[in-house]
């Protein structure tokens, strides 16, 4: 595990982006997992910035996000599909993008296809993730076990709690997702894993105290061979 430590998110985010820009010169038909969530917002800036600049391009890339809330609209503005299109798709020259449809009438058949999908495409090259409050990556919150391939899971109250911020008043919060498993999130050739801000401190400090938590699904992120974490200062305590 690489693991680089920033005084500020700007700077977290301007290396990440660095790291898309290595991985498309030397793969530009790279596979990528994206994430959601306030995390990433920055780095797709930077990534949007890159590609307006001419300095990366993502014509032959494709990618595949971690989850979906279900059952969602792909057109409300709170499903994961505005929020890459808002943030990201519409600002880049990629075309081939895929998430989970909360829109499916049947999950399970939605996630078997979805993992159909990503295994035809060769797997995922290079996988972003964020980290909940509570240690989960995607939408695989603690547990005893996890599940390999995407399946529909239940949010627990402390995931619906953080994202009740994205929700209006009157705006119904699904209280389940789509989500890629943590089988599917190991086997992507490289990760990465931000984690910035005072918030997520606490469940930085129990990641890296040099145990595996069984509760603590990003956990099973650090066994992963090729991981690069990225953390600002006030996530790493300092
Ligand atoms: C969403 C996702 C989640 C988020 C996590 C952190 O696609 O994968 O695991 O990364 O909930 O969310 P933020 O970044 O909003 O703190």
């Amino acid at each position: 595990m690489k693991k680089f430590i920033f005084d500020t998110y700007e700077e977290v985010c301007q290396a990440a982006s660095e790291l898309y820009v290595q991985q498309l010169k030397e793969k530009p038909g790279t596979v990528f997992g994206f994430a959601t969530g306030s995390t990433p917002v920055g780095l797709y800036n930077e990534l949007a910035k890159k590609y307006k600049a001419g300095e990366i391009c993502f014509s032959k890339a494709r990618s595949f996000n971690l989850d979906e809330y279900y059952p969602m609209k792909k057109d409300h503005p709170q499903s994961y599909d505005y929020f890459m299109r808002e943030n990201l798709f519409d600002k880049i020259n990629l075309s081939q993008f895929s998430l989970p449809s909360g829109e499916a009438p049947d999950p399970k058949a939605e996630c078997k296809r979805y993992d159909e999908e990503i295994a035809k495409a060769g797997g995922i090259d290079l996988m972003l993730l964020g980290i909940g409050h509570n240690g989960h990556i995607g939408f695989n919150e603690p547990s005893v076990a996890y599940s390999m391939g995407t399946y529909l899971t239940k949010l627990t109250q402390s995931s619906i709690d953080a994202n009740s911020r994205f929700f209006g008043p009157d705006e119904v919060q699904p209280t389940q997702a789509l989500t890629m498993g943590i089988g599917e999130i190991f086997f992507s050739k490289k990760i990465i894993l931000i984690i910035t801000g005072e918030g997520k401190a606490p469940i930085a400090k129990k990641l890296f105290d040099g145990m595996i938590h069984t509760d603590v699904p990003a956990s099973f992120v650090l066994l992963h061979p090729n991981v690069t974490v990225f953390m600002d200062k006030a996530a790493a305590g300092e």
